[in-house]
Order: C-alpha cells, then sequence, then structure tokens
C-alpha cells in the first residue's frame, strides 16, 4: 500500500486535489481495495472515480456518520458532519428530558442516517423511540431501508412529498427533525465539482424561496407535534437570524439557534407552545 500511496497521490493532485486531501482519498482508495483483496482493476476504476471528481462515498459505496457506516449512491446524499452534531444535540436533548419512548418524525431523510443514529443511540440507552422517515424520492428510501436493516434499526420509511403534505398526515408527535434542500439557486454554481456534478439536485436546492422547506414544514409541526413537541433543523449557516424570526412569528417557544465545530449558525430548535 505504501509504496502505491504517493502516485496515486500525484495522480489526484495533478487532476486539480491539494496535496492533502489527495494524500486522504489515496489512503481511502488503498484501503478500500485492500478489502476487496486488491484487485487492480477495482483500483484503477476508483482512482478514474475520483479523476472525475466523483466522491469517494459514491465510488466505494459507504459514507461514514456518527461511527458508522452508511450505504450510499448518487440517489442520497452523503452523510454530513454538521448533520452528525444536529443529532448528537438531538440524541442529548431528549435523553435530559427523561423521555422513553418519543415519537420522532424525520423529513427528508435521503439516506436515514438521522432517524436510524437516533434510534440506535437511544435503544443503546434503554428508549423505546418510535421513529419513521419520510422522503419525496422512492429510490432514498431503497436505501435507508436497507441502511435500518443492514445496522439493525427500527426505523420505518414513507414517501412523502412535503410540500403536498396534509395536516393530518400525522399527529402528537414529540419531535420532527428535517434538513431539507436549502442552498439557495444562486450558490449552485459554486459548489465543489464533487458536490455539483454528484450529488442529486433535488437533495440541495429547494424549488423556490431558499426558506420554502422551513416554512411549509414548521407550519406542519403546528399540527404534527403534541403541545411542547419540538422541531430541529439543519440550517445553511447565512440564514440563522431569518430562522429564528420564521419560528418566533409561528409562534415556537424556546429557540435556540446553535453552531457548528466551526463556529457556523448551522442548527436551530423550537418547541410548540405547551397550552
Ligand atoms: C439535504 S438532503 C438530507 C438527507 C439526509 N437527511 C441527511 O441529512 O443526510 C434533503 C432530502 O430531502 C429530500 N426532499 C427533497 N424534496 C423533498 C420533498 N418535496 N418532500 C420530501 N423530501 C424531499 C431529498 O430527496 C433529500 O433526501
Amino acid at each position: 500500500m505504501q509504496k502505491r500511496l504517493p502516485d496515486i497521490r500525484n495522480r489526484l493532485t495533478h487532476a486539480g486535489y491539494d496535496t492533502g486531501e489527495a494524500y486522504m482519498l489515496a489512503r481511502l482508495a488503498l484501503e478500500h481495495v485492500a478489502e476487496l483483496g486488491n484487485p487492480a482493476e477495482a483500483l484503477e476504476a476508483l482512482i478514474q472515480g475520483l479523476l472525475r471528481q466523483e466522491p469517494i462515498q459514491y465510488l466505494t459505496g459507504k459514507g461514514h456518520f456518527y461511527g458508522r457506516d452508511f450505504i450510499v449512491n448518487p440517489d442520497v446524499l452523503i452523510p454530513r458532519q454538521e448533520t452528525e452534531e444536529l443529532a448528537v444535540w438531538i440524541r442529548d436533548e431528549v435523553l435530559k428530558s427523561g423521555q422513553k419512548t418519543p415519537h420522532v418524525l424525520d423529513i427528508g431523510t435521503g439516506s436515514g442516517c438521522i432517524p436510524i443514529t437516533l434510534d440506535l443511540e437511544w435503544k443503546e440507552r434503554g428508549l423505546q423511540a418510535t421513529l419513521m422517515g419520510v422522503d419525496v424520492s422512492e429510490k432514498a428510501l431503497k436505501i435507508a431501508s436497507e441502511n435500518a436493516l443492514l445496522l439493525g434499526s427500527d426505523v420505518s420509511w414513507q414517501q412523502m412529498d412535503i410540500l403536498q403534505a396534509a395536516d393530518t398526515a400525522f399527529t402528537q408527535l414529540d419531535l420532527i427533525v428535517s434538513n431539507p434542500p436549502y442552498i439557495p439557486a444562486e450558490e449552485f454554481d459554486a459548489l465543489p465539482d464533487n458536490v455539483r456534478l454528484h450529488e442529486p439536485a433535488t437533495a440541495l436546492i429547494p424549488p423556490g424561496e431558499p426558506l420554502l422547506f422551513y416554512d411549509t414544514i414548521a407550519d406542519l409541526a403546528l399540527h404534527w407535534l403534541k403541545p411542547g413537541g419540538s422541531l430541529y433543523f439543519e440550517i445553511h449557516e447565512d440564514f440563522g437570524p431569518q430562522m429564528v424570526a420564521l419560528l418566533q412569528e409561528k409562534g415556537f417557544e424556546n429557540i435556540r439557534l446553535r453552531r457548528d465545530l466551526r463556529g457556523r449558525d448551522r442548527m436551530v430548535g423550537g418547541r410548540k407552545a405547551a397550552f
């Protein structure tokens, strides 16, 4: 492995990757083919994919999220670190609250990384949660259910276009979480090639105003949550104050804007009034 690493790294740096990234990708590529028994053609196919700026996670078929490997393919967004932070925030808030049987809905579930992680983390701590993930994409739900099976989680799945959902679709939920599409259309061209050319555009860009999904989901949450139930979102770093104002206008209480480890406004949570 050590002998081939500099060669692969050099090929990747010539294609425009910076040295650190090229080194890391070369290592991941070599580790992946080692697991397959080192077939030379598999390594070359991986390198060719990287030269086309394909994400290593799609090439290896797995993305890491909070200590677990999730199956990924171009039908689902690759799980991100800031989303891990959102999941950990929710995990801990529910544990602190003393709830033992939370009913949870994840909207725009993609690979299923959020509800599966919550399910497994809570199970380890004795909670009996009921979780459902919904997505407009049937193909994404197929991957999510494969992940649940692989990781031993009981999350259930439902196809749903949240922009057309009925006020009555759910009731008495304890918690709703969503990491919806939030990249403004005008930022699309500036995204890195591996994201712009290879990740599903429907997972990235809302079909309208940047806050379209947040506005819709916050309205639905007022119907779907129990009094005192919680709503959590991952957000674009530029929209923190706007998101706080949106939730205030709709009457949510205990609104908290939270920064990620890099200091950017990336999460917001609120609570439906208890009465
Ligand atoms: C930013 S991705 C988040 C995926 C996953 N929750 C994660 O954090 O990695 C947004 C997800 O919303 C889904 N989505 C897009 N439009 C939707 C709609 N109208 N109704 C429901 N889900 C939608 C996409 O298919 C995608 O899986």
